[in-house]
């Protein structure tokens, strides 16, 4: 097999039948806020338990493809003096990791972002290539609002989205390309549909201008959905029919499978949603697969239950096993309440 087949073969295992990504690839800065809310330092050996705790709970490779990573767990040693990525190397969990380096203010817009780490990106790609990683993650965020996103931050994403995935994908790396519509707003649902399908219209166009192989890529989107605060929220069927037709009008069939990030939703609303996609899925014509990379969704049950204590690591791993479960069986449709 060359590269190329290598990279797509990576991509269609990580959205292979039955099961997702879990996304622990939390910044100092994310990573720091989630561990405020069980009272627990953020220090690296704190920040290694925790991961080593998720990384070591026996079965999750019946639900988990792959891990995305940030960088200082790649490179890091477990308490047992084996590298903590050994485990999930051992379980033919498959290596991936976020190569951004988080968002700035773009100049001229009205305060939206715009994701920084291109430079010197590619002898980074090398580094983490050689240490076991086969997929990489970029996230661009957009917050909705008035005359937001703009065309200007929209059209600046989705050229630095694409020359991330170009970098990846010449170091034989999956790009897992994010482009995430925040759900944060008041905003109605018909708002998040306008905003995402213009959004993933640009980022599909910058990728084809750059010539990415799209069956070597992976689209992380959000769902279509309505504002957090918004006054009328949405029931599951209705943001799956959203979803699927936002993703139907923008999407290229070549994509092997598009997995979504769970963004604050509730723990119910995160796997209740993705079910019913799934179940709209199978009579919708769907070309790609439709699975999980969830962060907050897969892990806000297990980090409370463990509570930063060495003697809750059984419960927290039972919790992670039972939050993976439930979740894989959404991505089949299959998941009841
Ligand atoms: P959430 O599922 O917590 O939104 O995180 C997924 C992710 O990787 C965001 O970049």
């Amino acid at each position: 097999m060359n590269d190329v087949e290598k990279m797509i073969g990576a991509a269609n295992a990580l959205v292979v039948k039955g099961k997702g990504i879990l996304a622990a690839d939390e910044s100092s800065g994310t990573i720091k806020k989630r561990f405020d809310s069980i009272n627990l330092e953020s220090t690296e050996n704190n920040r290694r338990d925790y991961r080593e705790m998720l990384f070591t709970t026996r079965g999750i490779n019946e639900f988990i493809s792959g891990v995305i990573l940030y960088e200082e767990t790649l490179f890091q040693n477990g308490k047992n003096g084996q590298l903590v990525v050994k485990a999930l190397q051992d379980a033919g969990i498959i290596l991936g990791i976020k190569v951004d380096k988080g968002t700035v203010t773009l100049p001229g817009t009205n305060g939206e972002l715009m994701t920084e780490g291109l430079d010197g990106l590619r002898a980074r790609l090398q580094k983490y290539r050689e240490a076991g990683a086969q997929f990489t993650k970029w996230r661009a965020v957009f917050n909705i609002g008035a005359n937001l996103p703009s065309r200007r931050a929209i059209a600046a994403n989705a050229h630095i989205l694409a020359l991330y995935a170009l970098l990846s994908q010449v170091s034989g790396l999956v790009p897992i390309v994010e482009p995430e519509v925040l759900m944060d707003g008041d905003h109605s649902i018909e708002a998040c549909r306008a905003a995402t399908e213009q959004v993933l219209t640009e980022v599909f166009y910058s990728l084809q201008q750059y010539k990415v192989n799209y069956e070597g890529c992976i689209l992380k989107a959000n769902m279509v959905l309505p504002g957090k605060t918004a006054a009328n929220q949405a029931s599951p069927v209705i943001i799956a029919r959203q979803t699927i037709d936002c993703l139907k009008a923008t999407v290229p069939a070549s994509i092997p499978g598009v997995v979504f990030l769970s963004g604050g939703q509730g723990d119910d609303e995160s796997v209740a949603n993705l079910n019913s996609i799934n179940i709209m899925a199978k009579t919708a014509h769907v070309p790609w697969q439709l699975t999980f990379s969830y962060g907050r969704g897969l892990q806000s049950v297990p980090l409370k239950a463990w509570a930063g204590k060495p003697e809750n690591l059984a419960k927290g791993q039972k919790a992670f096993y039972d939050r993976a479960k439930v979740t894989a069986l959404a991505r089949e449709g299959l998941y009841k309440a």
